[in-house]
């Protein structure tokens, strides 16, 4: 059933194998409308396997998939046109110019001649791509290509649109100009859920975060509630090499997590829950230890942090 309330994007339980290999051992996932959502992971996560079922190219072996309101299992043909979607690797066919392909794709939609054609022309320019529209796909950048992608999946201005990691093997000036045009899309109104393996990148274009590894959901919230959760870094630096030792034991006994120490640098760092309380607990104690303390500070846990931490614990139980 259809319904305006609904989230446009909704994902319970799914669960998808190949072979021996687990991809989706039972996800949940929400997209609100209008929101952007990160579905950040490493590789082999299982992103590319839940955005495929979510577009109607793979079934799950369970669990169930709504998108509008719309079961992607059962009407995948009224998620086709609810969806667009470009995926991890480029669709558009190199032989063909930027403007064919999308007045292509806009004629498969079912519109008129005159409609493809103002569609392909507008996206075109939304993309900053007229000047090469009559070029064949396969002499544009790599950048160039991956904003005709972008275009390609508006095409029929879907509410909700998929990119299945859009910015990964790109330079970092490509990589910005994808960024300005998500950031488009997103102003437009569209609900978007895009995939990545890029921190910075979930961090600048995503409302929510969702964290996903190895078929399983480790966290989820915004930037600033994943930050959070991880607690503060506690960073010292010493004056002497001799002294890493009794600094990491007063870091130890301020926090009570395991510090990680950076011989390079003199550095001990180390998780705290209880950020200023911890920062005064070490002043004292590596005071009491008789430490040179360089500098000495607290910090906020980066979303680096936060991602590390939680795929490293996943994989720890997972063992
Ligand atoms: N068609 C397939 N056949 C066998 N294994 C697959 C297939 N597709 C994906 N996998 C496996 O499922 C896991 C998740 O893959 P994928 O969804 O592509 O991850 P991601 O997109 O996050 O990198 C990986 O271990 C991958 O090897
Ligand atoms: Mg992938």
């Amino acid at each position: 059933m259809h319904t305006q309330t609904a989230p446009a994007v909704a994902a319970q339980g799914l669960r998808k194998k190949f072979q021996e290999s687990h991809a989706l051992c039972g996800v949940d996932l929400q997209v609100s409308p209008g929101e952007v959502l990160g579905l950040l992971g490493p590789n082999g996560a299982g992103k590319t396997t839940l955005v495929k079922i979510l577009t109607t190219l793979l079934k799950p072996d369970s669990g169930q998939v709504f998108a509008n309101g719309w079961n992607v299992t059962a009407e995948p043909e009224k998620v086709r046109f609810t969806i667009g979607v470009a995926g991890q690797y480029s669709t558009v066919d190199g032989t063909l110019t930027g403007f064919e392909n999308l007045y292509l794709i806009a004629k498969l939609r079912g519109v008129g001649r005159r409609t493809a054609r103002r569609t392909a022309d507008d996206l075109l320019s939304r993309f900053r791509l007229s000047a090469v529209a009559g070029r064949p796909a396969s002499t544009y950048s790599g950048g160039m290509r991956r904003r005709l992608d972008l275009a390609a999946a508006l095409v029929g201005s879907p509410p909700v649109v998929v990119l299945d990691e859009p910015t990964t093997g790109l330079d970092l000036e490509s990589r910005l100009d994808t960024w300005d045009a998500v950031g488009e899309l997103v102003a437009g109104g569209t609900t978007v859920l895009l995939t990545t393996q890029y921190l910075e990148e979930a961090d600048r274009l995503a409302d929510r975060i969702t964290v996903i590894d190895r078929g399983r959901v480790v966290a989820e919230g915004t930037s600033d509630e994943l930050k959070a959760a991880a607690g503060n870094r506690l960073v010292a630096c010493v004056a002497e090499d001799h002294q890493l030792d009794a600094a990491a034991r007063a870091a130890a006994q301020a926090t009570g997590t395991a510090p990680t120490v950076d011989r390079r640098t003199r550095r001990v760092e180390a998780v705290a829950a209880d950020g200023p309380a911890a920062l005064g607990r070490a002043l004292t104690a590596l005071q009491d230890a008789g430490v040179e303390v360089l500098e000495i500070g607290l910090s906020r846990s980066t979303l680096n942090d936060v991602f590390l931490g939680l795929t490293s614990r996943a994989r720890q139980t997972a063992a």
